[in-house]
């Protein structure tokens, strides 16, 4: 059974609470990304899962298991690193088949298990390679083959594309979302790289300093962010943000410089209070230009920058003082110094509350 949950998990490295009190439900055959910037703790949180890090309170558990105080191999986990961990001297096959021959498995099921791993991985050409002579995604391929030939329910992914260029990234992530497809595993997949996340997770788990802050599917998180956190993590370039304070209830509020952006239609519209200090989010794409929102009103805006990044471009603004990134297909006819009026459809568009950071 995939079923993977932490209790109320705290770490802490001597003084220093790394996780406090986390609390994760990951369903049986689900791809959850673990996403955040270095240091936030996704590591830490794995390694509880797996059983290398002990945790000072709180509960794991890997199907109806309560692994907590249990040996990670015997967790029923398999585990992939961004270093591969390889060992140098042995040849594919070896690395593959070590781990059962030390576990004193009957020779006839490693070879099953390795024939298995190296017909889903297509690496059947490279078993009497020693590591030094594959490419860095091989190395990962095999990495993972050593995963597999465990058959587990479980399989953890530790920044696995990290160390490979951009081509083979893709490629290989494409490879681990046929892998999750073809064994329906549960798989919990540690990234930094928001595109990793956005396209390998059924949810992801956002994290901030040792926190999750947003535990949802992909869509759920880059549309309808959490909060203010989420919102400026998820998304390049980030979200734009505008801070005004409400003017009229559900419907209207001005920006510091006494600008009026009408919110009617926005979908916490009744939470919009009179005098609420918000900071209204905007994506790139959702700008209007030159055009009418659905009430009418737009934003004076001047063109400082235009980027073109190949298959669309970047327009950079000035707002008041704010600088705003606007996405547009076609960056011909736009130009420095060139004024513009921008819009929004409200239904579309976050609003946080600026004290708390929460969506309203
Ligand atoms: N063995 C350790 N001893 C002390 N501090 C650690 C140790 N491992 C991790 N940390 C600290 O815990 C925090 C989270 O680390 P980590 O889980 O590796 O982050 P991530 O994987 O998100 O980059 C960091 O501040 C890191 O410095
Ligand atoms: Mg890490």
């Amino acid at each position: 059974m995939g079923v993977v949950k932490a209790n109320n998990v705290s770490v802490a490295f001597g003084a220093v609470k790394v996780i406090e009190n986390l609390n994760l439900d990951i369903k049986e055959g689900e791809f959850v990304v673990l996403l955040g910037s270095s240091g936030c703790g996704k590591s830490t949180l794995l390694n509880c899962i797996a059983g290398l890090q002990e945790i000072a309170d709180g509960e794991i558990w890997i199907g109806d298991d309560n692994v907590t105080w249990a040996e990670p191999k015997d967790r029923g986990v398999g585990m992939v690193f961004q270093s591969y961990a390889l060992y140098p001297r042995m040849t594919v096959r070896e690395n593959l088949s070590f781990g059962l021959r030390m576990a004193k498995m009957p020779k006839a099921e490693i070879e099953k298990r390795v024939a298995r791993a190296v017909s889903i991985l297509q690496i059947e050409k490279l078993l009497d390679r020693r590591p030094a002579e594959l490419s860095g995604g091989q190395r990962q391929r095999v990495a993972i083959g050593r995963a597999l030939v465990r058959d587990v329910d479980v399989f953890l992914f530790d920044e696995p594309l990290s160390n490979l260029d951009a081509k083979l990234r893709t490629e290989l992530r494409v490879e681990i979302k046929k892998l999750h497809q073809q064994l329906g595993s549960t798989m919990i997949y540690v990234t930094h790289d928001q595109i990793e996340a956005m396209t390998l997770a059924d949810r992801i788990a956002v994290m901030n300093k040792g926190i999750i802050q947003q535990f949802a599917a992909p869509k759920q998180v880059y549309t309808r962010p959490a909060n203010r956190f989420v919102a400026g993590f998820v998304g390049s370039p980030s979200m734009n943000f505008i801070k005004a304070t409400v003017s009229d209830a559900g419907q209207d509020a001005k920006t510091a410089d006494g600008r009026s952006i009408s919110l009617k239609g926005y979908e916490g519209g009744d939470r919009l209070a009179a005098g609420k200090q918000i900071e209204i989010g905007i994506r790139p794409e959702q700008w209007i230009i030159d055009g009418q929102s659905a009430s009418g009103q737009a934003l004076d805006a001047q063109v400082t920058v235009v980027e073109n990044t190949g298959a669309e471009s970047l327009i950079w603004a000035k707002v008041g003082d704010e600088t705003v990134s606007v996405k547009v297909a076609d960056d011909t006819g736009y130009h420095e110094g060139q004024k513009l009026r921008l819009s929004f459809n409200p239904a579309f568009v976050s609003v946080f509350d600026t004290s708390s950071g929460e969506r309203v």
